[in-house]
């Protein structure tokens, strides 16, 4: 008989060795783990938006008829508002289940075993995993002290197996932007060069419109972070218009699920209310920031998104972080060589950024 063995001598010697992503736990288990009720948690570690959804996207998806049905493969009606949103035509956008998944399509359309990727580290932690599920390597280019990225190093690492570089812009956990310029220098090569715009509503910088000038560049944006609709997992990208023919082909056909496109779509058009809530994240992450460096034991660095990264100078992240759960707030440590001692907290409501200061002083 087969035995559990055979099957691990199975599974890819790859994927076997693979480090495996550590995403973020849900509320109701950080509430059981600290005994809190749920609705006190503050949550602060997963850059998600504190005010949720437009409300309207509550009523749409409760007056949807059509979850018996399968949902448009092709994503006509959402690209057509995607295109009035980005200015974009719709013939180069493409929908995905989460930023996430166009990650990964874009990775097995170009990645063979083998072939190498770069992203420019610290980062966000998908562009390594997809690119391991797809037996490429990743090779990190370190960010420079104030996290910009290295276009020396970058060319320097250039080869006909690289065939693709992420840059997150802003950057996921530093906040910082990417400049128009040095993503220029960087089109000027072979491979795909793929900037991740999760964060745009927040930092009101964009190449999209380069993308049709491009025949290698690739912008990524999300409906998890401004139209608050992490958990429905919506994003999409804009894709030379190549791409976009590949990608339809090895995407699984119905990818954005029904509730997602109408939650999508019904965001869309209530443009006016989440600008307000836009705004007012970028109000509080002003104010956070202030609050933030006014402690001296703390390095806060500028940010475009809706988190800040802070490295403590004086005393442990690990303790802090620690001191925090217990009193029902959580935020992101990290302790690697490029973020030693470091937190990230993502932007809340005021009343969130106040508790988080009174349990920071009374910690340190
Ligand atoms: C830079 C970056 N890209 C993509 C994502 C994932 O977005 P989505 O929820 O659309 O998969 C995140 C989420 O934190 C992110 O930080």
């Amino acid at each position: 008989m087969i035995t559990p063995e055979d099957i691990e001598r199975l599974i890819r010697p790859e994927l076997t060795a693979m480090k495996a992503y550590t995403p973020i736990e849900p509320t109701d288990v950080l509430s059981q783990r600290i005994d809190i009720p749920r609705e006190k948690v503050i949550k602060l570690d997963g850059n998600e938006n504190p005010y949720g959804c437009s409300i309207r996207v509550k009523q749409a998806m409760a007056n949807y008829a059509y979850y018996h049905l399968y949902p448009d493969p092709e994503q006509r009606e959402l690209k057509k508002a995607l295109e009035k949103y980005s200015g974009i035509s719709s013939k180069y956008i493409l929908a995905g289940s989460g930023s996430d998944e166009l990650i990964d399509l874009i990775l097995r359309l170009f990645v063979e075993p083998g072939d190498r990727v770069i992203d420019c580290s610290p980062t966000f932690g998908m562009y390594p995993f997809s690119t391991d599920v797809c037996g490429g390597k990743v090779v990190s280019i370190p960010r420079k002290q104030d996290f910009s990225i290295d276009v020396a190093a970058i060319k320097k690492t250039i080869d006909k197996q690289v065939k693709v570089i992420f840059i997150a812009s802003p950057n996921n956990p530093s906040g910082n932007i990417t400049p128009e310029q040095t993503i220029l220098e960087l089109l000027n090569s072979s491979m795909v060069v793929v900037i991740d715009e999760a964060y745009f509503e927040f930092s009101g910088v964009t190449v999209a419109p380069m993308v049709l000038k491009y025949p290698n560049l690739v912008v990524l944006r999300t409906f998890s972070k401004w139209a608050g609709l992490a958990g429905l997992r919506v994003g999409y990208g804009i894709f030379p218009l190549n791409m976009v023919k590949y990608l339809m082909k090895i995407k699984q056909p119905y990818n954005v699920n029904a509730a997602a496109q109408v939650a999508a779509l019904e965001s869309l058009k209530d443009i006016s209310y989440l600008s307000g809530t836009i705004k007012a994240i970028i109000d509080e992450r002003e104010r956070l920031f202030t609050r933030l460096s006014q402690l001296d034991w703390l390095k806060v660095y500028p940010s475009q998104a809706n988190f800040v990264l802070c490295s403590v100078l004086n005393g442990k992240a690990k303790t802090i972080h620690k001191g925090l759960q217990k009193k029902g707030i959580f935020v992101r440590y990290f302790d690697t060589p490029q973020l030693k001692n470091c937190l990230r907290i993502s932007v809340g409501k005021p009343e969130h950024t106040d508790a988080l200061i009174a349990s920071l002083r009374e910690i340190c």
